[in-house]
């Protein structure tokens, strides 16, 4: 069970390394907005993420790729206001980093400065890693993310599970070499998340890359099942929200339509 939030330490960067070292899996979820935070925050989790995924799940947009640092921020603000006791990281968006590792850390000290978080995660493992060292080197905690990177789906050609071993195991250390104090494995097969796994001593926390890394991450509105158009083979829904939401908004619309709500109770006399 989640520990009881007055027990709960604050998670650092270096608290969450130890995590692994203590054979401790790990669970982080993403988040843009304060209540969900807030909830999350209560419910023991031990990282939130604020995910360019936002870019997807709350704009609409069907890649990440048109999220600015200015929304990040925004979203990361909130975020990391409502958060007492898990790690706030928050994605570094398309173009944000890939200039110039000085580019990379006037952008990160814009997210640590203006959101309060605690790191910024960035993608890419042996092509970043002057990027994460700069950064590093500016004292702001870097989260990495290798394996299919959303920021390079137009490299790829869509969202494709990879499966280059010996470039995983190379990205792997380079940003564990560079400095990261882990990083995201995504959509791996999950004998070679193992492997990337066994061979870093930073956590791995992976998402469609099977149970052997060292904690998961999920995109919060589709684990809640919010979004049930379309469910990746990894995506479990642990509830229904959509189901649940429609069923109130429906319920609501009926009420007022019949002159049920407000009644009695819900009005001033
Ligand atoms: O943007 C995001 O939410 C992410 C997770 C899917 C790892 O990078």
């Amino acid at each position: 069970m989640p520990q009881p939030k007055s027990k709960r330490k604050k998670m650092t960067a270096p608290r969450f390394v130890d995590l692994k070292r203590a054979g401790e899996r790990i669970a982080m979820l993403t988040a843009y907005d304060f209540p969900t935070a807030k909830l999350l925050d209560d419910a023991g989790t031990d990282s939130i993420l604020v995910g360019d995924s936002l870019g997807m799940v709350v704009q609409g947009h069907d890649s990440t790729l048109p999220v600015t640092l200015d929304q990040m921020i925004y979203h990361g603000e909130m975020v990391a206001r409502a958060t007492e006791h898990a790690l706030v990281i928050v994605d570094m968006p398309f173009m944000s980093y890939h200039v110039s590792p000085q580019q990379a850390i006037e952008n990160a000290g814009r997210i640590i400065k203006e959101t309060g978080a605690d790191a910024v995660k960035l993608e890419g493992g042996e092509s970043m890693a002057d990027t994460i060292a700069a950064i590093v080197g500016a004292s702001i905690p870097v989260f990495g993310h290798i394996g299919m990177q959303p920021q390079s789906v137009n490299t790829y050609g869509g969202f494709k599970v990879q499966r280059h071993e010996d470039q995983l195991l190379a990205d792997a250390t380079a940003v564990e070499q560079a400095g990261g104090f882990g990083m995201v494995l995504e959509l791996i097969p999950r004998e070679l998340a193992a492997k990337v796994t066994a061979s870093v001593s930073v956590p791995t926390i992976g998402i469609g890359a099977g149970p052997d890394c060292d904690g998961q991450v999920l995109v919060t509105p589709d684990m809640l099942g919010q979004f049930q158009d379309f469910k990746p083979r990894f995506v479990k829904h642990f509830g229904n929200l959509h189901d649940a939401a429609s069923l109130a908004v429906r319920d609501y619309i009926a009420e007022v339509r019949e002159g049920a709500y407000p009644d009695d109770e819900h009005s001033h006399a």
